[in-house]
């Protein structure tokens, strides 16, 4: 076993986990290859955090893999990403499925081509039994188109009559998220040295703790969750109080 894996209190396990998988196309630049080269040796990082988290039990894990500003890349990376994400989810059902491992989906699956779109479904319909880790895919997703469309949809049960605006509440509002079915992240990873949230998970990450490192995403293994992991669980998370008032 890692001497990290063995430092980890398995009792205080982050129940969910996000993560901006950052740095591909510099790590594909540095080896003087073209970006396209670094998001596919991405997907290997995908695979190995995926089993690592399996492993631990970590019950909920969000990947963000494009988001909405994301379509304005230029359009050979941008069709480049939907056929790796399509081929990849074509390669990786069986093994999702046969490790247990449901896959749910975040963002505006109406901005992607029809090919993926299908191909997605169909991942999801497979894996929709699965009753260990909950993979999240955070595609053509942002926190504000997110909380925009949940303004909306309230708005609108509003004008129909099934709701009151009294009504609306904090659990009311949790629900029109994309989220509505998963705890809120407690570690958020964001790999390549950048600090910011890039749009995403606003309103969920708001008592996340946050964990930068430079290593880009496609060197990103175990040992750098493991890393995480252990400096999240050396935090105190206060939630507005007092150390003192968490001590009692
Ligand atoms: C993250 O890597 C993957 C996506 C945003 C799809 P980048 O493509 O942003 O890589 P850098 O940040 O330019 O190195
Ligand atoms: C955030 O990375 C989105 C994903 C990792 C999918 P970006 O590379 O798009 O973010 P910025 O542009 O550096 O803020
Ligand atoms: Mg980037």
């Amino acid at each position: 076993m890692s001497q990290l894996l063995g430092k980890i209190e398995k009792d205080r396990l982050p129940r969910h986990i996000a993560i901006i998988m950052d740095g591909n196309g510099r790590w594909a630049k540095e080896k003087g290859e073209d970006r396209l080269f670094g998001h596919f040796h991405g997907v290997e990082s995908v695979r190995n955090i995926v089993e690592g988290c399996a492993e631990l039990g970590v019950e909920y894990l969000t990947l963000y893999a494009f988001s909405t500003e994301n379509w304005d890349r230029p359009e050979y990376e941008v069709v480049g990403l939907m056929e790796l994400l399509v081929s990849t989810i074509r390669k990786e059902v069986e093994s999702l499925n046969k490790n247990n491992i449901r896959l749910h989906v975040i963002g505006d699956m109406s901005m992607l081509p029809d090919y993926a779109r299908k191909e997605l479904n169909e991942a999801l319909s497979i894996t929709e039994k699965n009753t260990g880790l909950n993979l999240i895919m955070a595609l053509s997703y942002s926190g504000r188109w997110e909380l925009l469309n949940a303004v909306k949809n309230i708005a609108f049960e509003v004008k129909q009559g099934r709701l009151t605006v009294e009504a609306i509440d904090q659990d009311i509002l949790q629900r029109f998220l994309c989220t509505s079915n998963f705890p809120d992240p407690e570690l958020m990873i964001r790999t390549s040295g950048e600090f910011r949230i890039s749009n995403f998970l606003l309103y969920q990450l708001a008592y996340a703790e946050l964990y930068f490192t430079n290593v880009r995403w496609p060197d990103f293994r175990k040992e750098n969750l493991y890393e995480a992991i252990l400096d999240y669980q050396g935090r105190e998370r206060r939630f507005g109080k007092t150390s003192e008032q968490l001590s009692n």
